[in-house]
């Protein structure tokens, strides 16, 4: 049996197309969505981010106004120019990506971002909403990856979810949002005795921890849903998940492809988020 494939490009273009008719309806109103994208430093992976979001953006109709900043940028300078977003009123969301070059204090600056404007969702008022199960920004990269469970009709309710990962930004609110859907939970790390064997006790695997190819075939339960978030860098260029995915395939009911899954579904809850601000400010 060979998985059925999650196709993240083509749910992500279903919403971007959704999208695009709430931008159509703002901009009737008078309001320009507007996303400020800040970039600290010369990162290649994350000035690659960055670009393919201002694409999006300017595909979408939202106004993006990039914020390129040196390598040496002080956290002063940073904490002002997040000051000066926070107070612009045309800027409906803020966007630093990261992470940010050593010396800068990432949480200070993340924390900084007025809440009605965190669109990544990263913020404490946004995660503080997640766990009280309140309406809020959700981080963007777990909420995709829910929007693919659905869009496939895997209804994770009564299932056994495993997140490998416990980032704060991927798998501690993934692992929130599956338990929102009425999953039973498990998130397994570093420190898990016997990955493996947790692994296959998952219907649903989702996998956030940055290794190539690390999720092997025989660790997939037959039929299970694969969703996997990595996206590293081979040796010889290649671009690959975290789960090794021509094994996994062979036993998988469902799996996303890397790149094509995760990735473009993260862009486009980004811009779903700055949808939600410019309709929130409008208010
Ligand atoms: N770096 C890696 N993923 C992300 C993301 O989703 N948002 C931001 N801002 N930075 C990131």
């Amino acid at each position: 049996m060979s998985a059925q494939l999650i196709d993240g490009k083509k749910v992500s273009s279903e919403i971007r197309e959704s999208l695009k008719k709430d931008i159509g309806g703002l901009k009737a109103k008078g309001i320009d969505p507007c996303l400020s994208v800040v970039l600290v430093g010369e990162n290649p992976a994350s000035k690659k981010y960055v670009a393919s979001k201002e694409k999006t953006c300017d595909e979408l109709g939202i106004k993006s106004v990039p914020h390129k900043l040196p390598e040496t940028t002080t956290q002063e300078e940073l904490m002002s120019l997040v000051d000066t977003l926070n107070n612009d009123r045309k800027v409906h969301g803020i966007l630093i990506q990261l992470p940010l070059p050593k010396g800068l204090d990432e949480k200070a600056v993340m924390n900084r971002i007025a809440p009605e404007k965190d669109v990544d969702g990263f913020g404490p008022q946004s995660l503080g909403r997640l766990v009280l199960d309140e309406a809020g920004f959700l981080p963007c990269t777990p909420h995709g990856a829910m929007k693919m469970l659905e869009a496939y009709g895997i209804d994770p309710s009564g299932k056994h979810a495993v997140v490998l990962g416990r980032s704060v930004i991927v798998g501690k609110p993934l692992a929130l949002l599956l338990l929102r859907k009425n999953a039973t939970v498990t998130i397994c790390h570093s420190r898990t005795a016997d990955l493996k064997a947790e692994c296959l006790r998952a219907d649903i695997l989702c996998v956030a921890i940055g290794k190539a190819k690390f999720v092997k075939g025989d660790w997939i339960k037959e039929g299970a849903a694969v969703i996997d978030i990595g996206i590293n860098v081979t040796p010889e260029g290649k671009i690959v998940g975290d789960v090794d995915f021509d094994a996994a395939r062979e036993r998988a009911g469902f799996i996303t492809p890397v790149p094509g899954g995760a990735g473009p579904m993260t862009i486009a809850m980004l811009m779903y988020n700055t949808v939600q601000a410019a309709k929130a400010a409008a208010e």
